[in-house]
């Protein structure tokens, strides 16, 4: 399969994820998919709580998933929210980075195609203690 079928796959495993969102207050699923080196998948959604400030993106949940299962290098990472476009929050960029430097990001649009662009261009000089 080439790099799009696959990377359409892996946003279906992300738009699968969204189902399970738990997010009563915000009312926006959001779903991630995190492939690994070893082409593993994992995912994870948004969980909010009632002190909202303790509330998880996607993004997160999925790469905290990957790397409790053993997977520290991460090849792309899909987003899917049903209205459109979502591209990860700053604080998930940092997280995403540290694992996945060169790592594609793919999210759906609004009717359902999807984006590329690369996690170096979404975070240009981020930090790190190299
Ligand atoms: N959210 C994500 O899960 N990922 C993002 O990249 C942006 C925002 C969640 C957090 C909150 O549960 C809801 O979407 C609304 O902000």
């Amino acid at each position: 399969m080439n790099k799009k079928g696959k990377y359409k796959q892996l946003l279906e495993f992300a738009k699968q994820a969204a189902e399970n969102s738990y997010s009563p207050y915000s009312k926006f699923k959001v779903g991630a998919a995190v492939l690994c080196e070893d082409n593993k998948v994992f995912c994870g959604t948004n969980v909010e709580n009632a002190s909202y400030g303790l509330s998880i993106c996607a993004e997160r949940t999925a790469i905290f998933t990957a790397v409790s299962n053993g997977c520290k290098k991460i090849k792309a990472i899909a987003i899917y929210n049903k209205k459109g476009s979502v591209s990860p929050c700053g604080a998930c960029r940092q997280v995403i980075i540290e694992f996945a430097k060169d790592a594609d990001v793919i999210y759906n649009t609004k009717k359902d195609n999807i984006k590329i662009i690369k996690m170096a261009k979404l975070l240009p000089n981020s930090f790190n203690l190299d």
